[in-house]
């Protein structure tokens, strides 16, 4: 079977891409990661890669257009046919986000559209809502846009602090993306619009709340 191959755009500490490399070491896993391309030469993500055997490229490049020919020649060498950014922290030339149209996707540590940009989980925390969690979606222009393929629900309980909610939210990305890339890998993700079809999959009916069992134990 031939997989499908990935590059990954790092800027930091590479745990999402920790999670594909570890999804992909499955031999029936649908893609396998061809090169891992950083911003930043002193990234620890790059140190994953190394470990797992990963073609790396640091592409320091401080003008957008530059990084963006760079990183686009590199990837088509590789053969690439999903870019997916993982922890990279720049914004993208709008001329590769068109180029890669439906094969450029991004993790999120929010429930987008709400919290986008920096600091997504403190502000979760400051709005005060009940639940937060990730999203994998197809990248446009604008930053932390772009129709959405998957998401997870976090719960945000009464005593977290933006560590240990983002630490919760983070083991649910660890699970997310490389799910997300999946869908892609096996061609289940058709966008209409703003809109991804999965074929094949049901969303749960039933709704959660939070706080859940505020009934079953009375304050005394
Ligand atoms: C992750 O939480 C990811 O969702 C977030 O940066 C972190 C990278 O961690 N990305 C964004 O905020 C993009 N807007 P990692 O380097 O350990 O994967």
């Amino acid at each position: 079977m031939s997989r499908l191959k990935i590059g990954v755009f790092i800027s930091g500490r590479g745990s999402n891409l920790q999670a594909l490399i570890d999804a992909a070491a499955d031999p029936a896993y649908p893609a396998e990661i061809a090169m891992v391309i950083s911003n930043r030469p002193e990234a620890p993500g790059l140190e994953r890669a190394a470990r797992a055997g990963i073609a790396r490229r640091v592409i320091a490049e401080p003008s957008r257009p530059g990084f963006a020919a760079a990183a686009d020649a590199a990837l088509r060498q590789a053969g690439v046919g999903l870019v997916a950014l993982a922890g990279y922290m720049r914004i993208l030339d709008g001329g590769f986000v068109a180029a890669w149209r439906d094969r450029l996707v991004n993790i999120h540590p929010s429930l987008l559209p709400a919290f986008p940009g920096l600091h997504a989980q403190r502000q979760a925390l400051e709005a005060g809502v009940r639940f937060s969690g990730c999203t994998v979606h197809f990248v446009r222009e604008a930053v932390d846009t772009g129709p959405i393929i998957a998401q997870a629900a976090v719960p945000v309980r009464g005593d977290d602090d933006e560590d240990r909610l983002s630490s919760r939210i983070l083991q649910a990305e660890h699970r997310l993306y490389p799910f997300a890339v999946r869908l892609f890998a096996e061609g289940r993700l058709r966008v209409t619009g703003n809109r991804v079809a999965v074929s094949g999959a049901a969303a749960p009916e039933e709704a959660m709340l939070n706080p859940l069992d505020a009934l079953a134990s009375p304050p005394d």
